[in-house]
């Protein structure tokens, strides 16, 4: 369903992604992997519309998305949940998750969209008058994956979920992603986290330095040497 082909995308004049192509298959889960600086916010912005590609091209379903507003995406299926959440921190749970659905198929829903969210995530709707800058940093983390199912996409982006979260909450929204795609949503997640993200993905691409070094499954990835040492801490 997404076909990233020989895609480049530059900050200025630097570019941070070279030549990556990737796909994610309808109902699949994904995750491309890498560390620090790797180009996986780049990667992924550029696929949600947000930065421009450089070179090459994405299409989903077929469509090429360079001539999609970023903000129609999500009448294509496409919701990302991008870094650091931002959310609207003076604003209230539910008039954040809200604010997810602006696609009109997705609004006419609306209603029923806000239940399975909270029905996902229940501690949003005990929350959802509360304002959103004072939640933990994993309920906050639930708001910007609950925004992005308000627009009840086929194709979600998820861009590090789990940074700054304490273990116990970062098992609770790798569960939740896991879940997501088990309802038939697929997922293309870009993780620091290399061991939980293979533990839910069926294809796995690592990015370095803008460009992607290794693919395949993650369990043929984890045997790798070069990827053990580097990445799982292991000889
Ligand atoms: N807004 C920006 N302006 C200039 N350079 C940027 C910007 N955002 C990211 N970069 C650079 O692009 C490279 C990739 O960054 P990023 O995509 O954020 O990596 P990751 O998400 O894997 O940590 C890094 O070298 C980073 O310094
Ligand atoms: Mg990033």
């Amino acid at each position: 369903m997404l076909e990233v082909d020989r895609l480049e995308v530059a900050h200025a004049d630097a570019v941070a992604v070279w030549d990556v192509s990737l796909t994610v298959r309808p109902r699949e889960l994904v995750t491309v992997v890498g560390p620090n600086g790797a180009g996986k916010t780049t990667l992924i912005d550029a696929i949600a519309g947000l930065l421009p590609a450089r070179a090459g091209t994405i299409r989903l379903d077929g469509r090429k998305l360079a001539s999609v507003p970023p903000h129609q995406l999500c009448r294509h299926g496409l919701a990302l949940v991008p870094e650091g959440r931002r959310l609207f921190p003076a604003m209230t749970v539910e008039e954040n998750l809200e604010i997810g659905c602006y696609a009109p198929a997705a609004r006419r829903r609306r209603g029923q969209s806000l239940e399975r969210v909270y029905a996902t995530f229940p501690v949003l709707r005990e929350r959802r008058r509360t304002l959103a800058g004072s939640l933990s940093g994993g309920q906050q983390q639930m708001v910007a994956i609950g925004r992005a199912l308000m627009a009840m996409p086929r194709l979600l982006l998820l861009d590090e979920p789990s940074l700054g979260l304490a273990p116990q909450i970062v098992d609770q929204v790798f569960q939740v992603v896991a879940g997501i795609h088990a309802d038939g949503v697929a997922v293309l997640l870009v993780e620091q986290n290399i061991v939980q993200a293979f533990a839910i993905a069926a294809r796995a691409y690592v990015l370095e330095q803008g460009r992607i070094v290794a693919e395949g499954a993650p369990s043929e990835l984890a045997r790798d040497a070069r990827i053990r040492e580097a990445y799982l801490g292991q000889q």
